[in-house]
């Protein structure tokens, strides 16, 4: 509502948010992906959205369809989201909440793969992607003022985030516990320690609704 008026805390401010999964081909028909429903990308973009600013959702084949009144870029592979965000740059801000495959099939067929009657395997070779993440947030000039990420971890999820957040040389990592049981994967829910320079602050869980607002309350703040 305050987009429309053109008002809000983060009006004129354009952010970045990728979300969802990516598809990463095995042949025409079949693929490798992650877990991932989306639904907190889609969530932040919508919180963004609705404190003024404009933004730009990179989004991967998600379950949750995209927000209303934001720039939406589908794309499929690690790779296509890589370039997507690229050219979506600058922005002020970037929240990464995809879950990019690791890993791309270098030996992808070009058209279907057949049993070949004898019960011969194929064998799948694989080749890194690239990490969407950590190439913005070493950019020189053109980096967002606030690059944040996201950890999924199973376990030691604060250390674990810690260390992620000085590899990846991001600003903040919104860290969640994603081990079996907690039914966050999948779920309306999450449980997200946010880790900044300024240490751990384990946040109650909630919606991923609620997670969202209270994130996007926290880009807010640190832009203005
Ligand atoms: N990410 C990315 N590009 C990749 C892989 C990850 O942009 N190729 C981003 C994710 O969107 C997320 C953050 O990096 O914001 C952390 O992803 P995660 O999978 O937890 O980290 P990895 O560095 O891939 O480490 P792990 O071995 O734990 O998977
Ligand atoms: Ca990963």
């Amino acid at each position: 509502v305050e987009a429309a008026l053109g008002a809000g805390p983060l009006a004129g401010r354009h952010v970045l948010v990728t979300s969802g999964p990516t598809h990463e081909p095995i042949d025409p028909v079949r693929y490798i992906a992650n877990r991932s429903s989306g639904a907190q990308g889609t969530a932040i973009a919508a919180a963004l959205r609705d404190l003024g600013a404009r933004v730009s959702f990179v989004t991967g084949p998600a379950a949750v369809p995209p927000p209303a009144g934001v720039t939406v870029v589908r794309v499929e592979t690690a790779r296509e989201m890589a370039d997507a965000v690229a050219a979506a740059l600058p922005a002020e801000a970037a929240v990464f909440a995809a879950a990019v495959a690791d890993w791309r099939v270098a030996n992808a067929a070009g058209q279907k793969m057949k049993k070949d009657g004898t019960g011969r395997l194929p064998a799948l070779e694989f080749a890194e992607n690239p990490d969407i993440l950590a190439t913005v947030a070493r950019m020189g000039e053109g980096r967002p003022r606030l690059v944040v990420g996201f950890a999924a971890e199973t376990e030691s999820v604060e250390a674990h985030a810690t260390a992620k957040r000085a590899r990846k040389g991001c600003d903040w990592i919104v860290a969640n516990d994603v081990s079996p049981g907690t039914g966050i994967m999948g779920g309306a829910e999450n449980a997200v320690t946010l880790i900044t320079a300024d240490g751990a602050e384990v946040w109650p869980r909630m919606g991923k609704d609620a997670v969202a607002r209270r994130l996007a309350a926290r880009i807010a703040e640190a832009l203005s």
